[in-house]
């Protein structure tokens, strides 16, 4: 079989959101397809998923947010009953993400990496309000991080490496490269460190071990490392905001979405430090380099990772006129846009980091996980000093977003290159400081 192959034209959802829409309407149809019998015959669910539908169960309220879910969201969402949402999660959390090659509505084959398939189901109904209680309530979420660890714990599996294959729905197919090597991430056995570069599995031995694997010394080189007024970006990521002058507690849920510092830094005191400082926030897509690197030269003051939230989003009226990708109105990729609420809402890891330089002063990094990727591994102790480009830790499956916030202190000038919907290199120069 042979298909088109096709860049990712969706910059704003990058690697999110199917590209082509046809991709993610097939993906669900498939689930149904394949979940139908189970759910008639009212099949036992896999274990991580009857544990969350007990969770669920035993709160009467959160059995009835369920059902304004399906009765709120959109249309277009096929997914019709929690009893249905349930067999198709039953599908999803014992299996790596794959390819999935589907037709477009020309009837041509096109194929197309899902990176985060739990996040696509997800995807209509967290955009309800009904979602929006449900999906922020403490016991949601620890159901919900309990079904995801034991995901992610199938992922660090040698059984997750099924999908490491040449085949038409393997990550490592000529149509997979493409969009792994896609944005100027370069040659993938060039780029990444690969166990084995001769094996088709290139030698990673689960999909957590691919999804983490590390580049290769060189190709991601920080530049004029001398110069302490320069910030390198933390993350391979795509430009989603820069905002100056940001307030303690601002009014988020207005359109624009503000920061609010002592919300995004778990409300501690250390936000006083913040206040009239500057944020900058840029995102990960499925398939960037997951690990993420000290933007600047100091010591680690402080870093912890604080529970939050998975799938809650600010439910919308749906893409905003001027969107590059989506018809004004599409009620699709409302986590994305979302991600300025995310950093104060989202399960996120934070790390302080005071600089050598006085003008620059203390930073926060924070790795905001989205949807699936629940799990940030912090890789850096109090103490420890780092270096421009040193590793401060990880996400695990799916994508995320990451942003860093700079005290009132100093004066940060981004580079030109530095602009919203802009694919940038970790270790790349983002901005330079000077004294406020
Ligand atoms: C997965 O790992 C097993 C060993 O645990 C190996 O035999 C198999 O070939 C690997 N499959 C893929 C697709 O990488
Ligand atoms: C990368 O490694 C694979 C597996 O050995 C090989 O088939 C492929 O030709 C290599 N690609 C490049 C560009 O070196």
């Amino acid at each position: 079989m042979s298909w088109q192959p096709r860049k990712t034209t969706l910059t704003r959802y990058g690697g999110w959101l199917p590209a082509n829409p046809a991709v993610h309407k097939s993906f669900i149809q498939h689930l149904a397809q394949r979940s139908a019998t189970a759910h008639r015959t009212r099949a036992t669910h896999t274990e991580p998923v009857a544990k969350f539908q007990a969770a669920i169960n035993a709160d009467p309220e959160m059995v009835n947010l369920w059902s304004q879910i399906f009765l709120q969201a959109s249309p277009e969402n096929k997914i019709t009953s929690f009893d249905q949402l349930l067999y198709h999660m039953d599908i999803i959390v014992v299996a790596p993400p794959k390819f999935h090659v589907a037709k477009d509505d020309e009837g041509n084959v096109i194929g197309e990496p899902i990176g985060v398939p739990m996040y696509l189901i997800f995807d209509l109904l967290s955009n309800t309000g009904a979602a929006y209680d449900l999906f922020r309530k403490p016991a949601f979420n620890t159901a919900m991080k309990d079904l995801l660890d034991a995901w992610g714990l199938y992922l660090t599996s040698p059984d997750s490496n099924k999908t490491l294959t040449e085949e038409e729905e393997g990550w490592f197919s000529p149509v997979a490269l493409e969009s792994l090597e896609a944005n100027g991430r370069g040659n993938f056995n060039a780029t990444y460190v690969c166990p084995d570069p001769d094996a088709v599995n290139r030698g990673f031995t689960s999909w957590d071990h691919f999804f983490t694997r590390e580049i290769q010394p060189g190709v991601r080189p920080v530049h004029f490392p001398e110069n302490k007024t320069l910030i390198h970006s933390a993350c391979e990521s795509t430009v989603y905001r820069i905002q100056t002058d940001v307030k303690d507690h601002d009014q988020f849920w207005l359109k624009g979405q503000a920061y609010s510092v002592y919300d995004m830094l778990y409300r501690d005191n250390i936000a006083q430090s913040f206040v009239g400082g500057t944020v900058y926030q840029a995102f990960l897509s499925p398939q960037d380099y997951h690990r993420w690197r000290s933007p600047i030269d100091g010591t680690i003051t402080r870093a912890e990772i604080v529970p939050g939230t998975y799938y809650a989003v600010l439910p919308d009226a749906g893409a905003e006129v001027g969107d590059p990708d989506l018809q004004p109105g599409d009620p699709h990729g409302a986590l994305i846009r979302s991600q300025a609420w995310l950093t104060l809402s989202s399960t996120r890891a934070i790390i302080y980091i005071q600089s050598d330089n006085p003008d620059i002063g203390l930073v926060a990094f924070i790795a905001v996980g989205m949807a699936e990727v629940s799990t940030c591994t912090i890789s850096v102790q109090k103490g420890q000093k780092v270096s421009t480009g040193d590793e401060l830790g990880m996400f695990h499956f799916g994508g995320s977003s990451h942003a860093l916030i700079f005290g009132p202190q100093a004066k940060v000038t981004f580079a030109d290159h530095v602009k919203v919907d802009q694919h940038l290199k970790v270790n790349s120069i983002i901005a330079q400081v000077s004294k406020a």
